[in-house]
């Protein structure tokens, strides 16, 4: 088997991680990067620790508008596929790197493989909304990572070339925690365990938005303990341009850091009081190692951790992002609702099924 598989941004590559290592062992991968992340610290540095191999093509789209970066990955990506003739195209979650090399497979007759497929916020107004249900309905296979995410294909008339395979994350995580060592990342940034919270804001509507990110600094300015803050590069720049980044720095209580390699993150977060993010990976990452999360957002894909009151969602309302951050809900049960922490092997599974007329 021939797989083509495509990605671009941070957590693609967290992803494709274990599944490239999976896939690996008996077929042959075309890895494609699209440039969407190029930063070194968004980027590369995960290629290095995560041992992903080094990609055979690196499209070097960079950043733009959602048109001009989805258009420019879009035809770079049909002429590779055209030379390429792979037996399946490969894509991950819900970025504009998914959407163009989706699109690109599926108008050339290749069957698309969509890994994280039947995630919904139903909220049309973030882009990666618009890509995941698109994608979705161009995917001829549709690996979904949890029951909620087949019921969603489901309502929308998908039930041909779905398979709940668990989610590819949590392999991840499993693969690379027991190597973490958490004590000198958190000397580094000057914070004890349980004595901190973990920060990450990228989203658009939260970081384009001055009132929603003011209300979010404020709010991390108030909290009962230091907050370490990985800023993305987007969020850095608008604080810049809002006039935000003054109050940052004046707030003795955040800990402003550059963005911040995985098995880093992984240190900060087992060890944080609470996460604060309006990530969608990471708030399951947060239920993997039993740390609460407040999600600055109004609603959220992962639904389970909602429902199991591991997850709040406070949007970006100031107060609210105070006092779920003082409460942190911890409940006692934690159920295996991300699977067993083999998805990458139950994908494989998948396209060899696919590909050898058994599936
Ligand atoms: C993208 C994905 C989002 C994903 C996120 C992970 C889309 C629509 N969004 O959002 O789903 O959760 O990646 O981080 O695909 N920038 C840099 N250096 C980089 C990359 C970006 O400086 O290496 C800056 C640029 O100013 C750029 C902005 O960040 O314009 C936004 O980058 P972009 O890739 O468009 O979207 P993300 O916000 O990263």
């Amino acid at each position: 088997m021939r797989v083509v598989s495509v990605v671009g941004a941070r957590p693609q590559f967290i992803k494709a991680a274990s599944v490239c290592r999976a896939l690996r062992v008996r077929h042959e991968e075309v890895l494609v990067h699209s440039g969407q992340h190029y930063d070194y610290g968004m980027s590369d540095v995960f290629f290095e620790q995560l041992g992903i191999p080094t990609p055979d093509y690196n499209l070097a789209v960079g950043s733009g508008g959602h048109g001009r970066q989805t258009g420019e990955m879009l035809g770079l990506l049909e002429e590779l596929l055209i030379e390429q003739r792979p037996d399946i195209v490969l894509v991950y979650g819900d970025t504009n790197t998914t959407l163009a090399a989706g699109l690109a497979a599926a108008k050339l007759g290749i069957p698309v493989a969509h890994v994280e497929a039947g995630l919904r916020s139903f909220n049309r107004s973030m882009p990666e909304e618009i890509n995941r249900v698109l994608v979705d309905h161009i995917s001829a296979l549709l690996l979904c990572p949890t029951t909620a995410a087949v019921e969603n294909l489901r309502t929308e008339g998908i039930t041909e070339g779905v398979s709940l395979v668990g989610d590819v994350m949590l392999d991840t995580a499993r693969f690379f925690a027991e190597s973490v060592d958490a004590a000198p990342v958190l000397a580094r940034h000057g914070v004890e365990p349980d004595g901190y919270f973990l920060a990450t804001v990228h989203r658009a509507g939260n970081s384009d938005d001055p009132g929603k990110l003011g209300a979010i600094v404020s709010a991390f300015a108030a909290l009962d303990r230091p907050v370490v803050w990985a800023i993305h590069p987007r969020t850095r720049k608008n604080l810049q341009a809002f006039g935000l980044d003054t109050v940052v720095a004046a707030s003795p209580s955040i800990i402003a850091i550059e963005p911040v390699p995985y098995t880093e993150t992984v240190a900060l977060l087992r060890s944080a009081s609470a996460l604060l993010t309006d990530s969608g990976g990471m708030q399951k990452e947060a239920y993997f190692f039993g740390v609460p999360c407040v999600t600055l957002r109004d609603e959220t894909e992962w639904v389970e951790t909602v429902e199991l009151g591991w997850n709040t969602l406070v949007g970006a309302d100031a107060a609210r992002i105070v006092a779920a951050g003082t409460t942190r809900t911890k409940p006692e049960a934690r159920p295996s609702v991300y699977g067993d922490g083999h998805a990458a092997e139950a994908i494989v599974d998948v396209l060899e099924r696919f590909c050898g007329g058994t599936l």
